[in-house]
């Protein structure tokens, strides 16, 4: 299977290198109680921001509802961003990004 027919994850992909560089990073910070901060990097520096290769946008959802997307130009920016959401205990936000060449990847965390 290639990583073009599936949303790749630390768990199902086997390509190493990719995952090291395409797992989204998820840091949450408590603004207040049931509203977080979810904080987003993808590949920590480690993935190339060329105009032939880029992390092309990040989505975020909330027990799988689409919450919000940012997209990036390639080399011009970092594939860093934020957003702020309320958010109820046990909730599960999982973050997706698309490189041009490497697919989708895909990482949760439960708050
Ligand atoms: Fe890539």
């Amino acid at each position: 299977m290639s990583l073009f027919d599936q949303i790749n994850t630390a768990d199902n992909s086997n390509e190493a290198a990719a995952k090291e560089k395409h797992i989204p990073t998820i840091k949450l910070e408590k603004i207040s109680d049931g509203k977080v901060k979810v904080k987003i990097n993808v590949g920590e520096g480690k993935h190339p921001n060329e105009i032939d290769h880029w992390i092309q946008w990040v989505e975020l959802r909330v027990n799988n509802l689409f919450i919000g997307r940012a997209e990036f130009s390639a080399a011009i920016m970092d594939p860093i961003t934020e957003f702020t959401v309320n958010v109820k205990a046990g909730s599960v936000i999982s973050v997706i990004e698309r490189c041009n060449k490497h697919g989708l990847w895909e990482a949760q965390v439960t708050v």
